[in-house]
């Protein structure tokens, strides 16, 4: 009897579909986006193999949330001894992350100070986030430090910054997936998708 019934719901959910109105057309697939990702640890190791080392890690630094999967999956693609930072920005930002005002945590600073920092984001768009943390990890003075982004939109940017490693270009539209969210949802999709407006 309650094997019957367990087993009942097991079928149940196993047939149940989930609908989502909203999620458009597929820009890039859960392969597509691996195979880029090889790319880019690749050619990070073999950029940074003869500069760090354990005593001197590359410094991976990424921002929540919306860089959880990209940053996971890079570093894994980075065959270098690293060590891995987050900065929790919307705790500190308000309404838009223009005005963010924000300081690093002092034992950040140590772990940044004479390393090689290689700044990991989602996406970069206007360029005003990205310009005002690069600004916050300058005071701590690095070795070197870079930018890695797995979506360039260039189309909206209003400060241009030096990005070394670039996953994709994305044309000026909002999208879902690996990360990006709206209202906090799609975040755990395994693809990028075009938002239906
Ligand atoms: P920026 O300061 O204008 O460069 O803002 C970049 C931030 O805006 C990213 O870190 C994302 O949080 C967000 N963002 C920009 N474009 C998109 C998108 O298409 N989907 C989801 N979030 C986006
Ligand atoms: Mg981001």
């Amino acid at each position: 009897m309650h094997c019957s019934i367990v087993c009942d719901t097991i079928d149940l959910m196993s047939t149940k579909k989930v609908t989502r109105h909203q999620i458009g057309e597929v820009i890039y697939t859960a392969e597509e986006l691996a195979t880029r990702i090889a790319q880019l640890g690749a050619s990070i190791t073999a950029d940074y193999a003869s500069r760090v080392s354990e005593e001197s890690p590359l410094v991976l630094i990424g921002v929540l949330k919306g860089v959880i999967p990209f940053f996971a999956d890079l570093m894994r693609a980075i065959d270098l001894p690293l060590e891995i930072y987050f900065l929790d920005i919307a705790r500190y930002a308000s309404a838009t992350r223009e005005s963010v005002q924000m300081e690093l945590p002092a034992k950040m600073i140590g772990k940044i100070t004479s390393k090689h920092i290689l700044f990991v984001e989602d996406v970069i768009n206007s360029g005003l986030t990205l310009n005002h943390l690069m600004r916050i990890l300058y005071l701590a003075e690095p070795e070197t430090l870079e930018v890695c982004v797995m979506f360039d939109k260039q189309a909206q940017r209003i400060i241009d910054i030096d990005l070394k490693y670039i996953g994709f270009s994305l044309d000026d539209e909002f999208v879902v997936g690996y990360g990006l969210d709206k209202h906090e949802l799609y975040r755990n999709l395994p693809y990028v998708a075009v938002l239906k407006r």
